[in-house]
């Protein structure tokens, strides 16, 4: 059957199917294509889209606003302190108002249920720019630019180390479960994702003959690994109180060069971003001063390495999210 994806909201990947996964990704290439050749493709001139992000963002806001004006649209972006929307106006207000003003809503914040909540109200497609438990734009990405890397993705060894039961850790292990991708999460046991999900993406991965671990071993983990991703080891709305804690408990989980050296020569290391892999940042530099420790997630050789391809990673952030726009509004 021919994928149609237009007037769907883009809420989590579980809501979907491999090959609309498949789809999106075809298309997200037909897209950077025509942007790297100077193809102009305004197919959504005369639409309208809104930005709502209730937690800080550079990758995927921008992503947003450019793919939007790439495809023609006008584009309004508001920021967690410029509207009415969670202290004066409810979720479900503020969706049915901007769902008569716009074609789509993309939304960044706390609970996965607020943007169900969201899109159940606004009438038009809402995408989701990451919440607490997951962050599905950015799957799409990671996704291409693994396929980019490596020509395929079924049967790649996947590795995420680190704070496995947050947003990332959950929709990574979501993705490659659908794509046919072996997932091993490699982490503490309280930071291992939920049972739940697993339980579920072990289901979906006996169907597309992939695998998912869960493992507390470093170098069992990283051995034969294609692709080694790690995030933050403290996600946007946890309390600051938690880097001790933290900190102590996945320093053993560092992305270093004694980690990679586990995995295939040809392995690629990747990371969300942003990333606290030198003492250049704020917090990293306040991490350093209490903690003693000037790299976090990642260090700093493996970031700057050949093996990372961290930047092509967020470029392609833009492509992608590209395409779930067209596929939903066209
Ligand atoms: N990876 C990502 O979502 O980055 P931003 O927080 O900058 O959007
Ligand atoms: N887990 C991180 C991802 C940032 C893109 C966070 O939620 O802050």
């Amino acid at each position: 059957m021919p994928t149609n994806l237009s007037g769907r909201s883009y809420l989590k990947l579980l809501d979907f199917t491999s090959s609309d996964i498949r789809y999106l990704l075809d298309l997200s290439k037909n897209f950077k294509d025509m942007k790297r050749s100077g193809v102009p493709h305004k197919y959504l001139e005369g639409k309208n889209i809104v930005l709502l992000f209730e937690k800080t963002s550079t990758r995927t806001r921008c992503s947003f606003e450019v793919a939007g004006m790439d495809l023609g649209m006008g584009v309004t972006y508001l920021d967690p302190g410029s509207s009415q929307m969670g202290k004066k106006e409810s979720i479900a207000d503020t969706a049915r108002v901007l769902g008569r003003m716009y074609d789509g809503i993309e939304y960044r914040g706390y609970k996965q249920s607020l943007v169900e909540e969201l899109a159940a109200n606004a009438g038009v497609p809402v995408w989701n720019g990451l919440t607490d438990e997951f962050h599905p734009t950015q799957m799409l990405a990671d996704m291409l630019t693994i396929e980019e890397k490596f020509g395929y993705l079924k049967g790649i060894n996947f590795t995420f180390m680190g704070d496995a039961r947050n947003n990332m850790g959950n929709s990574l292990m979501v993705v490659c479960a659908m794509l046919g991708v072996n997932f091993t999460a490699c982490a503490p046991k309280e930071l291992f994702p939920a049972e739940d999900l697993v339980k579920t993406c072990k289901e979906i991965a006996d169907k597309n003959a992939c695998t998912i671990t869960l493992s507390e071993d470093v170098k069992a983990s990283c051995s034969d690994a294609d692709v080694i991703y790690t995030d933050i080891w403290v996600s946007m709305g946890e309390p600051d109180e938690v880097w001790e804690k933290r900190i102590k408990i996945l320093k053993p989980y560092q992305v270093n060069a004694k980690a990679m050296s586990y995995a295939k020569k040809e392995a690629i290391f990747m990371h969300c971003l942003p990333s606290f892999h030198d003492t250049k940042t704020v917090v990293g530099a306040k991490m350093a001063e209490k903690f003693g420790l000037g790299e976090l997630e990642v260090s700093d050789e493996v970031f700057e390495s050949k093996q990372s391809v961290v930047f092509d990673e967020a470029e392609n952030r833009m492509h992608t999210i590209k395409a779930i726009m067209y596929a939903t509004l066209k």
